[in-house]
């Protein structure tokens, strides 16, 4: 089992170049792979989620090539695919599997989709229900509408208007897919936003959807053209670095090229009420807009409370939100995160006892937590449980740990941030070691003094 160690650092100046959005990368394959024409996909995240949603299409019989540059060619299908003989494997990715199976709800013919442990751990009927009622049969066959799943699809599919039960960018995305090869307009509503990357790669490829607060009309039957794109950089990926900066006592990161699509950037809204300093610039809004990140430290954070209709927009930053809050002084608390308990492992309960072992006091409940922040932490090995965003937490809580932090499992990283540990490295490289904290176990980079001449503008 893969592992690695953590220690102590004094200060943290870097500049990183995160890799690209993993959402947006495996967009970016299905439309390129939908699409009439050639597309060219620069900065793609090669992570093994977005491998699995290529690997089906190749399987479906698209062409698909990654280059040398890592730039990757798809020669479009205009929306032939062939039947594939054999299960897609969608590995760890719950989105490959939802996506795949609102697009394969409107192909006559049958697909499984499979995936491992965790993947057929996950809930499909949230996606499986409402594609039903355009007329794809799809048989959950785990238990409680777990995977493995096998869809009888059919063309064309019946537009629907349907709400979804829970705010989820796959549902809705799974739902638009099928809406494409439906005949008349479908309407998705949600009852929170959630991130909008399949409404963006749909005009960007040549399709109209409509927004009206917060649902989405779409014509079926529209025609896609393929086009050359470059994925922003992946704010959560990022995500993990602001934080470390930001509890720091003495930190100037400068995070070039990140996504900012505003249904992602909540961290920096939390992070801005926990008295965080930063900055940030947005270089270019074409369909996605992106920009530079600096975050300097030394302002002792503070505990906040997290919940409502901001949780959608940091879903996949509560772990690395939860080490913020473990550093800040304070209470925070996290409610109306249920959602977290179906993610790649039970966050709610990985977080919780991540954190615990480090030596926070944290109080679980079904939809979140309160944790206790501004103890002293100590080093400690912490599990991943298979979850990659719990061993990029865990990492980062390390830097702030008295000792040594050993991560195991840490294969899983490769699903959203292959290159991660590659700049944690950078880190330790350019940012001088606390040899006094290693040594005495004492330890908190933390305490710095909020200057009351910076803000930001975030609420
Ligand atoms: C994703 C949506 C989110 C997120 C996941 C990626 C996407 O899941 O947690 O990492 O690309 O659409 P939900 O839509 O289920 O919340």
């Amino acid at each position: 089992m893969s592992s690695f160690k953590v220690h102590p650092i004094r200060s943290l100046n870097a500049e990183i170049t995160v890799s690209g959005d993993k959402s947006i990368s495996h967009r970016s394959i299905i439309f390129g792979a939908l699409a009439e024409g050639p597309t060219r996909i620069r900065n793609f995240l090669p992570s093994h989620d977005c491998l699995a949603t290529m690997h089906a299409f190749q399987a479906l019989g698209v062409e698909i090539e990654i280059n040398d540059d890592g730039s990757v060619y798809i020669e479009g299908s205009g929306g032939d695919l062939n039947p594939c003989g054999e299960a897609i494997d969608c590995g760890n990715s719950g989105t490959t599997m939802r996506l795949m199976s609102g697009l394969l709800s409107g192909y006559p013919f049958i697909s499984r989709l499979v995936g491992d442990e965790s993947l057929h751990r996950r809930p499909m009927k949230r996606v499986a229900d409402p594609l039903a009622k355009m007329g794809a049969k799809i048989k959950c066959e785990g238990e409680n509408g777990r995977p493995p799943l096998e869809i009888q699809g059919k063309y064309p599919l019946k537009a629907v208007k349907y709400t979804t039960k829970v705010p989820s960018a796959q549902i809705k995305s799974a739902m638009l897919l099928a809406a494409l090869r439906a005949k008349g307009k479908s309407v998705i509503a949600e009852k929170e936003r959630s991130r909008d990357h399949t409404e963006r790669m749909l005009r960007l490829f040549g399709a109209s959807s409509e927004r009206d607060g917060l649902s989405v009309s779409i014509l079926g039957q529209q025609r896609l053209h393929g086009c050359d794109l470059t994925v922003p950089g992946d704010f959560s990926s990022a995500a993990f670095w602001m934080v470390a900066a930001a509890a720091s006592k003495q930190a100037k990161l400068i995070l070039h090229n990140v996504g900012m699509n505003p249904t992602r950037t909540g961290l920096l809204n939390v992070l801005s009420r926990m008295g965080a300093q930063f900055q940030e610039s947005v270089d270019g809004d074409s369909w996605e807009p992106v920009g530079k990140i600096t975050i300097l430290g030394g302002s002792a954070l503070r505990g906040t409370v997290i919940e409502g209709d901001e949780i959608p927009n940091v879903i996949d930053e509560i772990p690395i939100l939860a080490v913020a809050a473990a550093l800040a002084d304070g209470t925070t608390t996290i409610r109306g995160a249920a959602e977290l308990r179906v993610k790649e492992s039970d966050r709610l309960a990985t977080v919780a006892k991540m954190l615990a072992s480090f030596g926070v006091t944290v109080e679980e409940f079904d939809d979140g937590m309160t944790i206790t922040g501004g103890a002293d932490i100590a080093g400690t090995t912490v599990d991943s449980h298979g979850d990659h965003r719990i061993a990029m937490a865990g990492a980062i809580m390390g830097l702030f740990a008295a000792g040594t932090t050993t991560i195991e499992d840490t294969e899983c990283i490769k699903t959203s941030y292959p290159t991660f540990e590659q700049d944690l490295k950078q880190v330790f490289a350019e940012n001088p070691t606390d040899r006094s904290a290693l040594a005495s176990g004492i330890t908190n980079l933390i305490k710095g003094k909020k200057d009351p001449n910076k803000s930001n503008k975030r609420k």
